[in-house]
């Protein structure tokens, strides 16, 4: 304090001497003042900080610190934090928690940023994909264009490799049994996953023994160029149709909503958040849907055809052979796999696309036996374009 007045005393009756002749004594004293400061500001800080653990504890202190010095630096990226997919698939949200998050819809819809719509192709199976060479070959090249979520018992591990499309495409599953609910649940499942990307345009349920009659441009042409989603669901007499109906689903369900249909479906966006939120008719079917009555047949069909029914074209695009008759479709294996056997199914019929009749019915078709897997690979060039 002493040199700072004499200085100032100094400086007062001139100038130009001061600044010439004391410039090495207004060093030390510069440094002074800002060790002064310096000093004020740590005691005031120390007050301050006192002050917040006292009242916030000191993880909330902290926090609060850093919410108050970083704001500049998180801001731009929160738009990119809902815009981005999940990087890590393996989640520890329950159902309830994931359901409720996968059921967020923006009601503004056009997207503030470049969003090119994927497909998400869900397979439902027990263990090991036996078909996967063959779905790889079909993924080649389109990458951006697709993702992929993979459901199978808990007590399977896979083992894809980095360069797999598979690898990391696990999602947290539970047992799921055919004819259960808890096939249905696990279906929920797939799309409340799928969801988390809001890229996922269109989802696409497979199993094991799937797998693509045409080409990938084709797949995704033919798909998102379609006003419906496919979903068989069809109003059939008989024990196997309406025979499974029970009245106590009345009056949510009538007996003239009731639909059937493969469990094979592809939905859009729009039908897929529609199936996570459902809670009005799941306790029906989950209640009154048992054993004997497939559950997996009906409810998303039933429900899809009472809430949406202009939305559906009522056909699925996998291909599957009921013609043996039984309980269960023919199953191919090595032997069954020929060019005419293919011809078959890709020209054998007619259907309704977009309301205009089309030769291409079939994206997919099952089931084929892990044998079936080295002949698929030698026709699918020439047969189906990949
Ligand atoms: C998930 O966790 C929440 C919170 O702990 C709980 O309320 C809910 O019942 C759980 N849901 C399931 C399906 O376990
Ligand atoms: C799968 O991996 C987990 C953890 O790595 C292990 O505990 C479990 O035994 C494995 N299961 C099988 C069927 O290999
Ligand atoms: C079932 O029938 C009842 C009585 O006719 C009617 O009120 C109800 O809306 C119907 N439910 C559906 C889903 O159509
Ligand atoms: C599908 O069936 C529903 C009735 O359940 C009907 O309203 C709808 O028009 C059908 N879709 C097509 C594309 O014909
Ligand atoms: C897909 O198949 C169609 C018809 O078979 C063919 O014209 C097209 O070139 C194929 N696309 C690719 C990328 O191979």
């Amino acid at each position: 304090m002493q040199s700072r007045v004499v200085t100032l005393e100094e400086g007062g009756k001139d100038p130009a001497t001061f600044l010439r002749t004391n410039q090495s004594r207004v060093l030390p004293v510069r440094i002074l003042q800002f060790l002064l400061l310096f000093l004020g500001v740590g005691i005031v800080f120390s007050f301050f900080s006192m002050y917040m653990i006292r009242y916030f504890g000191v993880q909330n202190a902290i926090t609060l610190v850093q919410s108050r010095v970083h704001p500049c630096f998180e801001e731009p990226n929160i738009l990119e934090r809902w815009i981005r997919p999940p990087s890590n698939l393996l989640h520890t949200m329950n159902d309830t928690q994931l359901f409720w998050r996968a059921s967020f819809i923006p009601r503004i819809k056009d997207y503030p940023f470049k969003r090119t719509p994927k497909i998400a192709f869900m397979f439902l199976s027990r263990g090991p994909l036996p078909l996967a060479p063959l779905w790889e070959r079909f993924f080649k090249g389109h990458e951006g264009l697709y993702s992929i979520y993979v459901h199978s018992l808990p007590s399977y591990n896979a083992s894809y490799g980095p360069s797999s499309v598979f690898y990391r495409r696990q999602i947290p599953s539970q047992v799921a049994e055919w004819g259960m609910m808890s096939m249905c649940d696990a279906e929920r499942r797939l799309l409340a996953n799928a969801l988390l990307d809001i890229s996922n345009e269109w989802f696409i349920l497979l199993s094991e023994a799937c797998i693509p009659l045409q080409n990938f441009s084709i797949v995704y042409r033919y798909i998102s160029r379609s006003r419906y989603s496919f979903l068989g669901a069809f109003d059939e007499n008989g024990p196997n149709g309406r025979g499974r109906y029970n009245g106590n689903m009345a009056p949510v369900v009538n007996i003239t909503n009731w639909r059937k249909g493969s469990q094979w479906f592809e939905v859009n966006r729009k039908l897929a958040v529609d199936i996570v939120e459902d809670n009005v008719f799941y306790p029906k079917f989950q209640k009154f849907c048992r054993p004997s009555c497939y559950v997996d047949e009906h409810y998303f069909p039933t429900m899809l055809s009472i809430l949406f029914p202009q939305l559906l074209a009522n056909r699925t695009l996998t291909w599957v052979d009921w013609s043996r008759g039984g309980a269960h479709p023919a199953t191919f294996g090595k032997a069954d796999i020929t060019k005419q056997f293919f011809k078959k199914i890709l020209e054998g019929e007619t259907c309704m696309y977009n309301n205009q009749p089309s030769s291409v019915c079939y994206l997919f078709a099952r089931k084929f036996a892990p044998s079936a897997l080295g002949p698929l690979l030698e026709l699918a060039s020439e047969v189906f374009g990949f």
